[in-house]
């Protein structure tokens, strides 16, 4: 089974805090929520494989290390995994973007599919799906199913509020997913919004409402 991160260092808590206020306005929302992203991205790649290397510097030659392995793949789920990519992509410049469009129908909550376009060879890339809300988790699962169809091998799964609800969802459809959240809320309402969560992540984010 898949396991669940909870990254509780005190700048993400800090930050969240933030980001859950509901006066807090786009612009510091967005802000925000990239750096939460880029704190959490440096949380998850903490075990990155490192393979020994030389290089000259000025007074010697010095035994180094650089990051070796696979390359990593971010994939926001659009359009609200999209305010989380420029956080991660901060700390990681190097790696490559997929995107799945998915919303979610506001009368029966479950997601439609519109787009996704992956990096080649998927299926040797780490790849991790970015979405800030896990509510019900049919998103993240059918944004994990749409990145695994085209290859991908254990993605790993990062977002920023997510409810026990999603989390059994994408642990019984995903089993061999790690979930990574900065935060597991309480419960879902009637409407399918986290509680207390953060509101609409998209719309605040992108100012739609
Ligand atoms: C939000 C969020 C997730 C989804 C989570 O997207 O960004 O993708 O809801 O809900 P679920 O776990 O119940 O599926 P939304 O469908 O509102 O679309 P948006 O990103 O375009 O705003
Ligand atoms: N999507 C959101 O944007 N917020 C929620 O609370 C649930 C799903």
């Amino acid at each position: 089974m898949g396991q669940v991160h909870v990254l509780d260092h005190p700048l993400i808590q800090h930050k969240l805090t933030y980001i859950r206020n509901k006066e807090t306005g786009t612009k510091e929302f967005r802000a925000l929520v990239q750096e939460v992203s880029m704190l959490m991205a440096y949380e998850i790649t903490r075990d990155l494989p490192l393979a020994e290397t030389e290089v000259e510097t000025p007074v010697a030659r010095a035994k180094t290390r650089l990051i070796a392995g696979k390359t990593l793949t971010i994939v926001p789920v659009l359009r609200a995994g999209l305010g989380m990519l420029d956080g991660i992509l901060n700390l990681i410049p190097a790696a490559k973007v997929g995107h799945v469009g998915l919303y979610r129908d506001p009368e029966t909550l479950q997601p439609v599919e519109y787009y996704c376009k992956l990096p080649p060879n998927v299926e040797d890339r780490d790849v991790i799906v970015v979405d800030p809300m896990l509510a019900t988790g049919g998103s993240a699962a059918a944004a994990l199913s749409a990145v695994k169809a085209r290859g991908a091998v254990r993605p790993r799964l990062m977002c920023l509020v997510a409810v026990p609800e999603g989390i059994d969802v994408v642990q019984k459809t995903h089993p061999d997913v790690d979930i990574y959240t900065a935060a597991i809320d309480e419960y879902l309402n009637d409407h399918g919004y986290i509680v207390p969560g953060l509101g609409d992540a998209g719309d605040r984010l992108y100012g739609t409402k």
